[in-house]
């Protein structure tokens, strides 16, 4: 074990000190939405990370849910004719099925209509009023309901037509109301002092830059309660007035994990490893959540990583446009893993990024079924033609004598950078590594063209196509938290036994011109070979 001070930061944020435990969080939704490409986004991304992780040996906590109070699902509810809890309970339903269709590993989908939630969020508000952070006062000011935030006169533009929108588009609202206060004001010197003995808290490193000036710019205090409507958790001791929705939706995160009783298996998993979010809603987890937990007295949160918006075919996501991606469209025409790979590999994690349908059908046909899909049918099938579909024997003197022995190598050494990838959420670089290594497979196919040595050469035949199946074996097992079912028919393909599939079985030889210790096992029987990913025809579906 390293001592104390030479743990690195980002050894702590990932987890990596002590025992390896790992909490992460989706945002929770709005359920006046039906689930879109945007929220599968976000969960996605989270779901890799836990799948890694727990592939990785670390007991992983993975949360996600819905946030069903506040002004937007009250409007919503009374448009639909019902209440709002009949209301929520429909559309939550929505977001639990798209964890289903996207095969998404959560441990836990939290409602802010539970009770469990309902007391967590009472319960930090009581802390916070009794460690003198919220007084009662009123507000007049601007507010949108759409993005349930309040806004500066000097953030909002004037439309043409009469009216005012704010940054992110939503018309705003002039809102007159007693209302409860939390001293924000009083947080910018510590929230910056957090922000700079944390230099891995906010990412990407722009982001980081964007909530540091906005917090040097100076805080006002924030209206934490509304009086105006119902839908929401009552403020203890005064019901006239229901909690801020965001006030209630951050607390989720503690909720999940047992708040408020703060023992050990609150501990255990609290303060969160990451919370991921889209770039709309950093300030609610940089500033406003950091500030709340401060006031309470809790731990903060190890990280949080804003990632981009996409848009469709050039234009921005809405419902009024009428342009949104529903997630289940899509995976039925392209195939889910198909969906999940080009989520994460189109874009650089953290930007922005185009959907386009002619985007998705060259990653599908080009990475997927050109590289991928190809290598692993051009070795099955050569094996199961030319070795009795059993895996190959090979010869441990001549073994390396090929330069494929040199590409196995590289794909022993994979694991290590695919994980410092991962820690910093940088899903496409994570990926083109993987791909280097398939493409220099394929290419050292062509180069060693098993098909001739089989009369020249027959053991040398035998020593390529086991070394490439092991090739195989290894970025199989890397590429399961990416596409757990094409992994997991690779890896079936090779007849590796299903408890053999996390990380540790990689194995690295302590010597890289060994194999494995869990390398495959030669004359083990094969099943059929079966083509993983199939080119995409436009014709064939829409
Ligand atoms: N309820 C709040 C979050 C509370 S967390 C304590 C909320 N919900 S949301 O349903 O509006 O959005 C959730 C997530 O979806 C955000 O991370 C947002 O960035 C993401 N996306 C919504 N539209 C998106 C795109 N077009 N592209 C990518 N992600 C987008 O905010």
């Amino acid at each position: 074990m390293p001592q104390e001070d030479e743990i690195t930061l980002d050894m702590r944020v990932n987890g990596m000190t002590g025992d390896k435990k790992y909490y992460i969080t989706s945002p929770i939704y709005y359920v006046n939405d039906v689930p879109h490409i945007g929220h599968a986004y976000t969960t996605l991304a989270c779901d890799v990370i836990a799948r890694f992780k727990r592939l990785d040996g670390f007991e992983v906590h993975f949360l996600t849910g819905t946030d069903e109070h506040g002004q937007k699902v009250e409007k919503s509810a009374s448009a639909a004719g019902i209440h709002p809890q009949e209301f929520t309970d429909r559309v939550s339903k929505n977001f639990q099925d798209l964890a289903v269709s996207m095969n998404f590993s959560n441990d836990d989908f939290i409602r802010t209509t539970e009770k469990r939630h309902i007391i967590a969020a009472q319960a930090i508000w009581k802390k916070l009023k009794d460690n003198g952070h919220i007084y009662l006062g009123s507000y007049e000011g601007w507010y949108a309901v759409r993005d349930e935030a309040f806004y500066d006169e000097s953030e909002l533009t004037e439309l043409e037509g009469g009216g005012k929108v704010a940054p992110s588009g939503a018309e705003v609202e002039w809102v007159e109301e007693p209302s409860y206060f939390f001293n924000l004001s009083e947080w910018q010197e510590p929230l910056l002092n957090f922000y700079q003995e944390n230099p891995d808290f906010i990412a990407p490193k722009s982001r980081r830059n964007e909530v540091i000036s906005f917090v040097k710019g100076g805080l006002r205090d924030l209206s934490i309660s509304r009086t105006s409507f119902k839908w929401g958790v009552p403020v203890p001791d005064d019901t006239d007035h229901i909690m801020y929705v965001w006030l209630d939706a951050l607390t989720n995160y503690i909720t999940a994990v047992g708040y408020p009783v703060e023992d050990k298996s609150f501990s255990k998993w609290w303060p969160a490893n990451l919370h991921m979010v889209g770039k709309d809603i950093l300030r609610f987890h940089a500033v406003y959540w950091p500030a709340f937990l401060m006031g309470a007295g809790m731990d903060i949160h190890k990280r949080v990583f804003a990632h981009g918006w996409w848009t469709n075919e050039g234009k921005k996501i809405s419902k009024s446009v009428g342009n949104i991606i529903e997630p289940n469209e899509i995976i039925e025409t392209y195939g889910l893993d198909q969906v999940r790979y080009f989520l994460l590999r189109e874009v650089p994690f953290g930007n922005d990024g185009d959907f386009s349908r002619r985007a998705m059908m060259n990653r599908i046909n080009g990475d997927l079924a050109n590289d991928l899909g190809n290598l692993c049918q051009r070795v099955l099938s050569m094996v199961n033609k030319n070795c009795g579909g059993k895996i190959p024997n090979y010869e441990e003197e001549t073994i390396r004598d090929f330069p494929v022995f040199q590409t196995l190598k590289e794909a022993y050494s994979l694991l290590p950078k695919i994980r410092e990838k991962i820690d910093k959420q940088a899903f496409h670089e994570a990926l083109e590594e993987v791909w280097r290594i398939i493409r220099n497979a394929n290419q050292t196919i062509d180069e060693a063209a098993p098909w001739s040595l089989k009369k020249t050469n027959p053991q040398g035949m035998e020593n390529v196509l086991y070394t490439l199946m092991e090739v195989i074996r290894l970025f199989a097992i890397i590429l399961q938290p990416f596409m757990p079912d094409a992994s997991s028919k690779i890896l079936d393909q090779l007849s590796v036994d299903l408890e053999n599939r996390n990380f540790s079985f990689i194995g690295p030889p302590p010597n890289l011109d060994l194999l494995s210790e869990f390398a495959l096992k030669p004359d083990t029987i094969l099943p059929k070979p079966e083509g993983v990913f199939p080119r995409f025809l436009e014709s064939s579906k829409q």
